[in-house]
């Protein structure tokens, strides 16, 4: 029997042969970037991959392979690349400035098309990353509730700032079988970090209730996805997201959805979608149309501590927010998602995990689908994966071999084997996925 490193070592020198031109740029890149790029979900092993250029449901390498590709910048490219809108959006904004010190009205439009779109949207404000967006929800719940602690879920992601970096992806031999421990996800980081960070279960009522009744007092607000992106696009059950918003709203603490991710799954993202409204959102991807952006807005109340006729309580500086490129970006690529858009992309993605979970019943492999609307995510695990840990408990070497397969075959998904379908995608681009998938699966099985 072949073993999982030897199926591994098959795949990747296949992967290595048919790409001489990137392995160099890797090499190159060494040089002056650490792990040669500046992002840390980009490596993969042996080496990324170089892009050359992007277009529709499809990009391109350097060595002249095509993907159809389903990770879509980590969802973002919902309106497929190089949009033809946007770009020339983008091309008659770049004529007359890119960015100013001054406003601009782009951005009056961008503001009332998700004021209008998201139920918990009074007022909005705009920032260059959803790393920056979440930061500023959560500093605006400690300015307004006076209290500096906040609530986060085990291995909920929120970007790459201090306090939401705890217990993202804690190792399982920490984890026992008491209340979820804080824990930093890397070397130096300040241990009050550990002190000021509440961590809770996902789609465990009983449990959350109970650390939230016994700290409640000392927290400014509960941050987490609606839907969970880390876990594979696992949504909160509907008795769980009720609630946590019921709690949240009797213990007087600032509920935060972070829907950086699930905003595209309606018109109104996954709080119009699953029915439950926070106080605060925050939203990024999408929302730019595929330029830097993040954002995040709520209640009248809340948003108010931002205005500076009234007295500015909370600062939100940045000399490229609410840039006009990113603005026209985001609105060209709102302007395209009409309800129709909606119901015809999570239809497809509806049938895409039904197709799935029939493949892998089909070639008699152990695996699981798991997402919502729009978003998939493959998992070798037999267990339903409803958190961080169930998740984790699933076979990873596993999924290595499928996303290193799935190359191979010219099928782009992210490394965790997680995706998206885009307003292109079609029954055609479903079955080649499926396809993809069925032959990969049958060489590591
Ligand atoms: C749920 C969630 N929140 C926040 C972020 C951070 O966004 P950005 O990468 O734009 O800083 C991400 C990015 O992947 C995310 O998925």
């Amino acid at each position: 029997m072949t073993t999982a490193s030897q199926l591994m070592r098959i795949e990747n020198d296949a992967y290595t042969e048919a790409r001489p031109r990137s392995k160099r740029l890797q090499a190159e890149a060494e040089r002056y970037l650490p792990g040669g790029s500046s992002r840390a979900t980009q490596y993969f092993g042996p080496f990324p991959f170089f892009m050359d250029r992007a277009e529709g449901h499809y990009v391109y390498d350097v060595d002249g392979h095509r993907y159809l590709d389903f990770m879509l910048n980590a969802t973002t490219f919902i309106a497929g690349h190089a949009n033809p809108d946007v770009v020339r959006a983008v091309q008659e904004q770049s004529e007359r400035g890119l960015s100013f010190g001054a406003p601009a009205s782009a951005q009056i439009r961008l503001a009332k098309e998700l004021c209008e779109r998201v139920p918990s949207l009074d007022r909005v404000r705009f920032t260059n990353s959803g790393t920056e967006g979440t930061l500023n929800a959560i500093r605006l719940a400690r300015a307004y509730t006076g209290r500096h602690k906040f609530a986060k879920f085990e291995g909920g992601y929120h970007g790459n700032h201090e306090y939401v970096s705890v217990s993202v992806s804690p190792p399982m031999d920490l984890l026992g079988p008491g209340d979820p421990p804080a824990v930093p996800e890397w070397p130096g980081q300040p241990p009050s970090v550990a002190e000021d960070v509440v961590v809770l279960p996902y789609n465990d009522l009983e449990g959350a209730e109970r650390i939230l009744r016994r700290r409640g007092d000392e927290l400014a607000c509960v941050i987490m996805e609606p839907v969970c992106s880390s876990f594979g696009y696992v949504p909160g059950t509907r008795a769980f997201l009720t609630g946590v918003r019921e709690l949240t709203r009797e213990l007087g603490i600032v509920l935060v959805f972070d829907e950086v991710q699930s905003f595209r799954i309606s018109r109104g993202g996954a709080q119009e979608y699953l029915g439950v409204v926070p106080d605060i959102t925050t939203f990024g991807k999408i929302v730019g149309g595929g330029l830097p952006v993040g954002a995040w807005g709520g209640r009248a109340d809340l948003m108010a501590l931002y205005d500076p006729a009234t007295g500015p309580v909370v600062s939100h500086a940045g000399t490229f927010n609410a840039n006009p490129m990113t603005m026209v970006a985001g609105e060209a690529t709102l302007r395209q998602l009409t309800p129709e858009a909606y119901d015809r992309m999570n239809t497809l993605g509806g049938q895409l995990r039904e197709k799935l979970r029939a493949v892998f019943g089909e070639i008699d492999v152990d695996a699981q689908v798991t997402g919502i609307g729009s978003l998939f995510a493959i998992h070798f695990a037999h267990e339903e994966i409803r958190d961080y840990r169930s998740m984790m408990r699933g076979d990873q070497e596993m999924k290595d071999l499928l996303f290193v397969g799935l190359l191979n075959e010219g099928v782009m998904l992210t490394s965790k084997c997680a995706g998206a379908l885009c307003t292109l995608t079609s029954e055609a681009d479903v079955d080649a996925l499926v396809d993809a998938v069925r032959r990969v699966g049958q060489r590591i099985r």
